[in-house]
C-alpha cells in the first residue's frame, strides 16, 4: 500500500499523523510512506526522521495525495485535497464528523473516511481511542495555562517573608480532560474540587483525592444523566446546576471546565453572572470553547480579562500546544486502527467489525453519517450516531 502522511494545514495545528516510530513499522510490514516535506517539523519530528524510518518525503502535496492508497491525517483536509485523491482511497484522522461539510465530496469522491471520533469507548477500542490521547493532554495543559494567566501561585509556600494559600480549583466534567485535570492540579499542589453531571464519576474524582461536588438529583435525573457519554440534561435541571456552579465558582480561583456531550453544542454550566461573582485573577480555562463554551463569556480562540477581573482562557486545540507527545500517541492509535484495514490481502474494509462500521463516514459513494436524521433519531439521545 502507498501510505502517505500530508502536513497539516489549519492554523496552529502543529501535530502529525505519523511518527518515525510508526513509519517504522509500516515500512516493515511492506508499504511505501511517503511524509509531505516539513510535515512534522513542528512536532519535534524533522524530514531526515522519518527518512531514517524509511520514508520518502514528499515535495509535491497534490501529487502525493494523488497517488495515495491510504492517507493518514490529523484534521480533515481541505477541499483541494479531497479532489485529489483516488477513487477508494482511503483517509484516516479526525474529521470532525458532526460538523463536516466535506462529507458528500468525500462521498462522491468514492473515498473510504474514517472518523476516529467515532470509535465506540469499548475495551477493544482503547489503544485507537484518539478522543482519549489527545484529551488527556488537553486537559494536562489547561491546568498549566491557568497557571499562566493566575497571579499567584498554585501551591501553598510558607515562606520567611509569609504563607500563601493554595488555589482552589474547581474542574466542571470529569470525562477523560477532567480526570487529567484534577491530576495535574494537585500535583501542583492546588486544593481540587470537581463536578459531573454522571453520577458514576464521584468515585473517580474521590480516588484522586479531590472532593466531589454534590448537586442533589432525583431517580429519574441520574438515569437521564447518562452512561459513558453525558445526554442534554432539561432546562430546569440546568438552572438549578447553573445556580450551584455559581457558588463553586465564586469561591473557586480557578475554574477547568471540559463538559462536552458529544455532537451537540456544549453545556452552559457558568453564566455571565456567575462570572461576574469571582473573585479578580480568577482564571476560567474552557475547554469546550470550540463546541460553543461551557461559560457564557467564552470567546473561542482567545483569552480576554472580563471589568471584574477574570481571566476567560478560550484557546482552541490544546493537544497541538504539547505536538510531539501529541503527536506520537496519536500515531500510535492510528497505527493500531489500520491494523484493523490490513490484512495479509491488502486492505479489507470488513464492515461486520463494529470499529471499522462505526467511523466509516463515506464509503463506495455513500454517506454514511450525517446524512438528514429523520426526527424520531434526532430526539432519542440514547441511540449511537445516526449511519445510514
Ligand atoms: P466528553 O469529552 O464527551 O465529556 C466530558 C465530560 O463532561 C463527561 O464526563 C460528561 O459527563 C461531562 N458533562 C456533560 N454534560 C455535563 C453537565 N451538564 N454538567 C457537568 N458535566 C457534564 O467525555 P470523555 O472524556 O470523552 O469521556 C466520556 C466517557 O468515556 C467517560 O465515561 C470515560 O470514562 C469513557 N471512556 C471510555 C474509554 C474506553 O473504554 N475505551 C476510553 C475513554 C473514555
Amino acid at each position: 500500500m502507498n501510505i502517505v502522511i500530508p502536513a497539516e494545514r489549519l492554523a496552529g495545528e502543529h501535530r502529525v499523523a505519523a511518527t518515525p516510530d510508526t513509519v517504522k513499522k509500516l515500512v516493515g510490514a511492506g508499504h511505501a510512506v511517503a511524509v509531505e516535506q516539513g510535515a512534522g517539523l513542528a512536532a519535534a519530528l524533522p524530514d531526515a526522521a522519518f527518512v531514517a524510518a524509511g520514508a520518502t518525503i514528499a515535495e509535491r502535496r497534490q501529487e502525493m495525495l494523488a497517488a495515495a492508497d491510504i492517507v493518514l491525517a490529523v484534521r480533515m483536509p481541505e477541499a483541494a485535497d479531497v479532489a485529489a485523491l483516488k477513487p477508494g482511497a482511503v483517509l484516516v484522522g479526525m474529521l470532525a464528523p458532526y460538523q463536516n461539510p466535506l462529507l458528500p465530496q468525500l462521498a462522491a469522491q468514492r473515498v473510504s473516511a474514517f472518523a476516529l471520533e467515532l470509535l465506540p469507548r469499548t475495551t477493544r477500542a482503547q489503544s485507537m481511542d484518539v478522543l482519549s490521547s489527545q484529551n488527556n493532554i488537553a486537559g494536562y495543559k489547561a491546568v498549566l495555562l491557568a497557571g499562566q494567566f493566575y497571579p499567584r501561585f498554585m501551591p501553598m509556600l510558607m515562606t520567611a517573608a509569609g504563607t500563601v494559600k493554595a488555589a482552589k480549583v474547581l474542574v466542571l466534567g470529569v470525562g477523560v480532560a477532567g480526570l487529567q485535570a484534577i491530576a495535574t492540579a494537585k500535583r501542583l499542589g492546588a486544593v481540587v474540587e470537581a463536578y459531573d453531571v454522571r453520577p458514576a464519576t464521584r468515585e473517580q474524582v474521590e480516588s484522586l483525592g479531590a472532593k466531589f461536588v454534590e448537586m442533589p438529583m432525583t431517580d429519574e435525573e441520574k438515569a437521564a444523566s447518562g452512561g459513558v457519554y453525558a445526554r442534554e440534561m432539561s432546562a430546569e435541571f440546568l438552572a438549578r446546576q447553573n445556580e450551584l456552579l455559581a457558588k463553586r465558582a465564586a469561591a473557586a480561583d480557578i475554574v477547568i471546565s471540559t463538559a462536552l456531550i458529544p455532537g451537540k453544542p456544549a453545556p452552559r454550566l457558568l453564566s455571565a453572572d456567575a462570572v461576574a461573582a469571582m473573585k479578580p485573577g480568577s482564571v476560567i480555562v474552557d475547554l469546550a470553547a470550540e463546541a460553543g463554551g461551557n461559560c457564557e463569556l467564552t470567546r473561542p480562540g482567545e483569552a480576554w480579562l472580563s471589568d471584574n477581573g477574570v481571566h476567560l482562557v478560550g484557546l482552541a486545540n490544546l493537544p497541538a500546544m504539547l505536538a510531539a507527545d501529541a503527536s506520537s500517541l496519536y500515531a500510535r492509535n492510528l497505527h493500531t486502527f489500520l491494523g484493523l484495514l490490513l490484512g495479509e490481502g491488502g486492505l479489507t474494509l470488513d464492515l461486520d467489525d463494529e470499529l471499522v462500521a462505526a467511523t466509516l463516514v463515506t464509503h463506495q459513494g455513500e454517506q454514511r453519517f450525517g446524512a438528514v436524521a429523520r426526527p424520531a433519531e434526532a430526539a432519542n439521545h440514547d441511540k449511537e450516531p445516526h449511519h445510514g
